[in-house]
């Protein structure tokens, strides 16, 4: 995805390609990752760099942005929501280290706070990146760009900077005449008039060579209208030390947007969505509507896969060559193989088999496993359930903690009664099995291998291999009911001319036949 980084006021070529920059970026020395802030205006009693567009959290997002540098370290600066935040660091990197802020505010002192970790594993030299935690759609490309053009052109400090309509609130670049460099950074609220004309922004996506960056933090004060710490003013510092500043402005701005409220989250949101999928239409995926199709940044999708409208696929989902999946399917955690389809389905946490179908109006929990060719058709919950390779389930079913057989078929509206009230048991279904129709299969029990089921039975004990279990009552028909208990109904009238169209009356009823025991009524 990475955005094109054009260069200004300094020597590194505009446009330069995405991947030569990056291979050809060094690794540096710490990548400063700043998420102590709060974020009052997303309104969410969540700290804000928790909130998550693509199936990820802003600061993952981030994370994973300085990871791909390969830097040394990876520190996250934090306080606000601090065990929340260090939980979130932790699992999305357990390398990366928490770094506390203090009580004293602003990016320069959460600045000082990590670089001070991080001397104290031993003294950094060389390029530091410090980014901004809740700018999501920035990659780790454009940030080997921008540390590529801090050691091309020897910079004491590299900002990446953005060209915004309205550029109230953000600190603005000065730049000097005639060279471009910058001078400094002037925070919105410190400027002149004539400074907030300034258009160009600092994103809070810098590269600081190490040392500077320690002498710049330790002569900060708070003298400034809102008596924090400005990382921002490290610049001003290293041009009074005769040091070059230089700015690279990104030509894709969205791609350094902060997000400050919720209607950033969505608008940021949605851009990824659509990044991501022009990324998998290009690799040979058919999308039929970006608009209502959401993928997460870490979902896998093979070439000649088909997403139709409504479809959301999010987690660790793969969906493997040839597949179909949708209308209206959300799928979190779950494994598609090739060939198969899954037509308006809930599934989370479940496998689905080459050439397998299911759906439609599915709901697969977790512990699903539906072998190759096998089916979970219309209307049917399973969960903790591996059905085997071509089983099927079609039609109005709950199966849980169950085992089905390869080739075996569960009749229409058949449940497995999984709970006691007080434990889980397990359903045992051998191979080319078939159960009827209607049954109540109460758990644990086995039906064998090759056995068979009554439609309407409750299976309260096991089935032998190849035996026909069957357990309902007998069918008996009481003749001339309707007519002699109804008389005068459409029904009594009905059966009066079927019975007359049949011949004469039989003089005296037959007497009611036992029930045949065929397994009649079960389903396909
Ligand atoms: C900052 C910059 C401003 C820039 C803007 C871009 C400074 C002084 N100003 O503004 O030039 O245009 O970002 O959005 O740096 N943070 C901490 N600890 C703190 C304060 C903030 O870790 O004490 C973190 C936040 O979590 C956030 C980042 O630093 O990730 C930026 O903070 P924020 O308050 O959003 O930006 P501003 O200070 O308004
Ligand atoms: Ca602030």
């Amino acid at each position: 995805m990475g955005a094109l980084v054009v260069s200004t006021g300094s020597t590194t070529p505009a446009g330069q390609p995405a991947d030569g920059a990056a291979s050809s970026a060094p690794r540096p020395a710490a990548v400063v990752v700043l998420a102590a802030g709060q974020g009052t205006r997303m309104r969410s009693s969540r700290p804000k760099v928790l909130h998550a567009v693509g199936g990820r959290s802003l600061l993952g997002h981030a994370m994973v942005a300085g990871r791909a540098l390969e830097p040394q370290t990876l520190a996250v600066v934090v306080r606000h929501g601090r065990d929340l935040v260090a939980a979130e660091v932790e699992r999305v990197d357990a390398e990366a280290l928490v770094v506390d802020q203090d009580e004293v505010p602003g990016t320069g002192r959460a600045a000082q706070c990590a670089l001070e970790a991080l001397d104290a594993r031993g003294p950094l030299d060389g390029p530091v990146v410090v980014t901004a935690s809740d700018v999501p759609l920035l990659d780790g490309e454009t940030l080997a760009q921008l540390v590529a053009a801090h050691v091309t052109d020897g910079n004491a400090v590299t900002i990446l900077t953005t060209v915004v309509e309205d550029a109230t609130g953000y600190g603005r670049i000065v730049r000097e005449d005639g060279t471009g460099d910058v001078l400094a950074i002037v925070e919105h609220k410190d400027a002149t008039d004539a400074q907030r004309e300034i258009r160009e922004i600092n994103t809070s996506i810098f590269v600081f060579d190490a040392d500077v960056l320690r002498r710049g933090l330790a002569s900060l004060g708070t003298d400034n209208a809102q008596g924090e710490m400005y990382l921002t003013d490290v610049v001003a510092f290293a041009r009074a030390e005769g040091r070059t500043v230089r700015a690279v402005i990104t030509d894709d701005p969205v791609a350094v947007e902060g997000t400050n409220d919720r209607l950033a989250l969505s608008v940021l949101g949605k851009e990824m969505n659509r990044r991501i999928l022009e990324r998998w239409m290009l690799d040979g995926v058919t999308v039929v509507d970006p608009q209502t199709t959401w993928v997460d940044v870490d979902v896998e999708l093979a070439p000649d896969v088909t997403l139709l409208p409504g479809t959301q696929l999010h987690g660790a989902t793969t969906v493997a060559e040839g597949a179909t999946v949708g209308p209206d399917t959300t799928l979190t955690d779950v494994e598609v193989g090739p060939g198969a389809t899954v037509v308006r389905t809930h599934g989370s946490l479940a496998v689905i088999g080459a050439g397998a179908s299911v759906g439609p109006f599915a709901y697969l929990r977790p512990g699903t496993v539906l072998g190759e060719r096998g089916k979970i058709g219309t209307f049917v919950e399973t969960k903790n359930a591996e059905i085997g390779a071509g089983a099927k389930v079609p039609h109005l079913s709950y199966i849980g903690d169950a085992t089905i057989g390869e080739g075996s078929n569960v009749g229409a509206a058949t449940v497995t009664l999984n709970y006691d009230g007080v434990a889980k048991h397990r359903t045992v279904i051998g191979a080319h099995a078939k159960v009827g129709g209607d049954n109540m299969l109460v758990a644990p029990v086995t039906v064998g291998d090759g056995a068979y089921t009554a439609a309407g039975s409750v299976i309260t004990r096991d089935v032998p291999a190849g035996a026909l279990g069957v357990s309902r009552a007998q069918q008996r028909n009481v003749e001339c009911w309707v007519e002699r208990r109804r008389p005068g109904t459409p029904a009594a009238e009905a059966a009066a001319r079927a019975r007359a169209d049949a011949g004469p009356d039989p003089a005296d009823p037959a007497p009611v036949p036992a029930a045949d025991a065929a397994p009649e009524g079960t389903s396909h």
